[in-house]
């Protein structure tokens, strides 16, 4: 049964029972993973800034939401409110002058305060750990709750926290709750992740650009959401060298708590790259079920490890400088080939893209191994691809085999009363979400994926732009 609850949707999807229909263009959103990082960085700014292709996804309304009880205003420009329907053009404005950096303690009151993450709002949504960064490099203090362990694994903070150690912040946990205080700024330091960290290089990054001195992290991530943060903080004033590669160096500005004139001065508007995840899913997607598919608005280079393997495989797929075309796929699913996987940092293959590529491998012929070497709770959603006939071995809690081809049917209509009652499944974070959606409109039936709003953090509207390359798939709140 669905629950009509608005905040908990699910797609209802007809599959295509194997059929390769899908045609038309995907256009790709700004990455999420950039445009998040690029709301935490305002912090820094002397005054409003402009984030331009930010996606307006769940997550997004999530760090807007945080900061605006933090005290900054943000708005959406081309958003019309009231009666008529409301246009976004994808930009928004965040303007932190509005922010004063009292705590609780200072004004007396229960409320959460210019420096205090609000911890609910910080519970369903990991990535608001960035803001700590760029708040205690403002403020000289914030705090915000131990993040829990989430569905994809651990995920702890140590990186964080010993960093910011070593800028001379003073760190005390009391009751679930970080409390980090460095009145007179923070201090540049040398620093080696243990483990390479997308979060932890992007937050120290930005707190060391205020900070007093040079900074050095090695063992950093290579992600190009860093790359594409730290650029835009470099055309404001930042001095950072190195982001892309494994060593960032950064000069701090020497600032003391409360010089706002040594803060940014928005001298240039973000820009948020392809959400590469994004163009990978919809690759993977169009693999498995268009006949002609145009992923428009990506950067292939960021997608090199993805379509090696796909091409290898079988997949016949055109790149250009920024689309990727998926064209004349008539072969039959079972004709492409399995390969092995093993998530690395970038720019190895995503953990992200690790879900929606073993839905599809799930259809091609021969047996695959997948090793995720960056999140040990990931394989939550093959017990979804199970009930629909998939043949997965789970072999410890970070590797999977895969052996395919298995048609997906709509194999548990009996045990959920019979009939003709769609089948259940479920997303179990963004990108196993993607994966069952894929696996859905592959198989033959009718299904209920639960959990959509899931779906919604990462991917905006994914029932409006699979509709609109003909696929049969209905938002049910
Ligand atoms: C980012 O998460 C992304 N999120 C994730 O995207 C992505 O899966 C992940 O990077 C890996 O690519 C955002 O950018 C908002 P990490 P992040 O720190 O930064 C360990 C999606 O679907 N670690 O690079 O949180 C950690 O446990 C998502 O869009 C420590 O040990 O990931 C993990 O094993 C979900 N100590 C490894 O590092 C720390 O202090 C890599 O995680 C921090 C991390």
């Amino acid at each position: 049964m669905t629950t009509k609850n608005p905040t908990n949707p699910t797609f209802l999807i007809k599959g295509l029972a194997g059929r390769k229909t899908l045609k038309g263009v995907a256009h790709i959103n700004g990455a999420k993973n950039a445009a998040l990082k690029a709301m935490a960085a305002a912090v820094l700014f002397n005054k409003k800034v402009r984030l331009e292709n930010v996606p307006h996804t769940a997550d997004i309304d999530t760090m807007a939401a945080i900061l605006e009880k933090l005290g900054a205003k943000i708005s959406w420009i081309g958003e019309q409110n009231g009666e008529a329907e409301v246009v976004r053009d994808h930009i928004m404005e965040i303007d932190t002058t509005t922010m004063t950096g009292t705590t609780a303690a200072e004004t007396g009151t229960e409320k959460n305060t210019h420096t205090d993450i609000d911890p609910t709002l910080a519970a369903g949504m990991r990535a608001s750990v960035v803001l700590t960064g760029p708040l205690l490099a403002r403020f000289g203090k914030v705090s915000f709750p131990a993040p829990g362990g989430c569905v994809i694994g651990a995920r702890p903070i140590d990186l964080f926290i010993e960093g910011y150690k070593k800028m001379g912040a003073k760190v005390t946990l009391e009751d679930g709750l970080y409390k980090i205080s460095a009145p007179n700024g923070l201090s540049g330091m040398d620093d080696f992740f243990h483990t390479i960290s997308v979060g932890g290089t992007e937050t120290l990054m930005m707190a060391a650009v205020l900070a007093k001195g040079k900074t050095i992290l090695s063992n950093c991530a290579k992600e190009p959401e860093i790359v594409n943060v730290a650029e835009w903080l470099i055309s404001c004033g930042a001095k950072i060298k190195g982001a892309g590669t494994s060593t960032i160096e950064i000069i701090g500005n020497g600032r003391n708590i409360g010089d706002d004139k040594k803060l940014l001065e928005p001298t240039k508007h973000f820009v948020t790259i392809p959400d590469r995840i994004e163009a990978g899913s919809f690759i993977l997607l169009g693999a498995l079920c268009a006949k002609d598919l145009v992923i428009e608005n990506c950067e292939p280079k960021h997608l090199t490890a993805v379509l090696h393997l796909l091409n290898d495989s079988g997949v016949l797929i055109d790149t250009k400088p920024n689309a990727v075309q998926i064209k004349g796929n008539s072969r039959v699913n079972s004709s492409f080939k399995s390969f092995d996987i093993r998530t690395k940092e970038y720019p190895g293959f995503p953990t992200d893209l690790q879900a929606p590529a073993v839905t599809f491998l799930t259809q091609v012929t021969g047996e695959s191994n997948i090793l995720e070497t960056i999140f040990e709770g990931r394989f939550k959603y093959v017990e979804d691809l199970e009930t629909l006939g998939a043949n997965i071995t789970v072999l410890n809690p970070r590797e999977v085999r895969v052996k395919g081809p298995t048609a997906f049917v709509q194999s548990v209509e009996k045990e959920v009363g019979g009939g003709d009652a769609p089948a259940d499944l479920y997303a179990h974070d963004i990108r196993a979400g993607f994966a069952i959606v894929m696996a859905a409109l592959t198989a033959k039936g009718q299904f209920v994926i639960h959990n959509a709003h899931l779906i919604d953090r990462g991917y905006e509207k994914l029932e409006e732009r699979l509709k609109a390359l003909g696929a049969n798939i209905e938002r049910v709140l």
